[in-house]
């Protein structure tokens, strides 16, 4: 895991007003809430007590209550209430104070903040000049057994397109690759495929490659955008659940009509498309060992690769700076 990162962990709607979401996200055990008045805390899912799950209790006022002995604490995990102890009680509660996260969200994204507190910026990572309001959208999602490094890098795969995809969306046995080039700017991963029909042609040098505009990008640490074109945009975040457990939630925008319920249609249909793609990538990756990918790894790397050594390359290097 990179530290002092915003990372992409749950679709807003999962965490519903007045409920408790236990989930495992960055290898913690969390419990999200939503308090009746719609605020939103994490924290982790033990109690300071005697360590009974927050997320079996129950949202009460602006608190949840441990299901085991009733203590009540706040999103900011600050212990409010002892019923043992009566109303009455007077006692200094800090030391019943359970672990917060840093927690926000935006674009139907919650996200966790994963590191020192004092670091965590104003901006959560998104796409924000390539999405807006005007899209309608759907969303799948799924459990993959990989590390989240190894989702990503599919991702950023273009050697995997005409094998992987050869029936999908890499029909036309296009498995010679040029470059591909890629580019890092304003915490942008910039790459673009341009696969072409072997005809006995060498392949072109990334440096003579030119990004298309249908193109893919990433940003750190943990989300993804497929620009298909202007009007077609496929978004992935993938959320990490522990060292072997990532949750891909693949998002398909669109605004291909002036119609938003045409444009809600399409969308729908295109989660099923999404689908499919993505058991086919699946069945492969989940394969991959280790699971875990790694800049200084003894795996072979082709020219094509060129988008995953330099995402390893800075992902390796974030993980030092911090
Ligand atoms: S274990 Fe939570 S109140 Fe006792
Ligand atoms: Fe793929």
């Amino acid at each position: 895991m990179i530290p002092n990162q915003w990372y992409a962990v749950l679709p807003s709607q999962k965490v519903k007003k007045g409920r408790i979401l236990a989930v495992k996200r960055l290898n913690l055990d969390l419990a999200f809430f939503r308090t009746k008045n719609g605020e939103l805390g994490c924290v982790t899912d033990q109690c300071s007590h005697r360590g009974a799950a927050l997320s079996a209790g129950e949202v009460r006022g602006n608190c949840i209550r441990c299901p085991f002995h009733g203590l009540e604490f706040d999103s900011s995990g600050a212990c409010r209430f002892i019923p043992a102890n009566g109303k009455s009680s007077t006692e200094d509660l800090s030391r019943y104070h359970v672990k917060r996260y840093p927690v926000r969200e935006a674009n139907g994204i919650v996200y966790v903040w994963y590191g020192d507190e004092a670091k965590a910026t104003e901006t959560l990572p998104f796409f924000s000049n390539e999405i807006d309001g005007s899209f309608s959208w759907s969303e799948i999602e799924d459990l993959w057994n990989s590390h989240y490094s190894r989702c990503i890098e599919n991702q950023l795969d273009v050697i995997h397109v005409p094998i992987v995809h050869y029936n999908t969306i890499g029909r036309g046995n296009k498995t010679l690759i040029n470059g591909p080039k890629v580019i890092f700017e304003d915490g942008v991963l910039l790459t673009s495929a341009n696969n072409e029909k072997d005809v006995g042609q060498k392949p072109k040098p990334p440096k003579d490659c030119v990004i298309k505009s249908t193109y893919l990008k990433f940003r750190y640490p943990n989300i993804w955008l497929n620009r298909i074109s202007e009007k077609v945009k496929v978004l992935i975040f993938f959320a990490p659940v522990d060292d072997e457990h990532t949750v891909l939630y693949i998002r398909f925008y669109n605004k291909i009509t002036n119609a938003r319920w045409i444009n809600a249609a399409i969308a729908w249909l295109g989660k099923y498309m999404n689908r499919v793609i993505e058991r086919q990538d699946k069945r492969v990756v989940i394969t991959q060992r280790p699971k875990a990918s790694s800049y200084r790894s003894g795996e072979k790397l082709l020219t094509g690769d060129g988008p995953i050594l330099l995402y390893r390359k800075l992902r390796d290097e974030f993980q030092r700076k911090e």
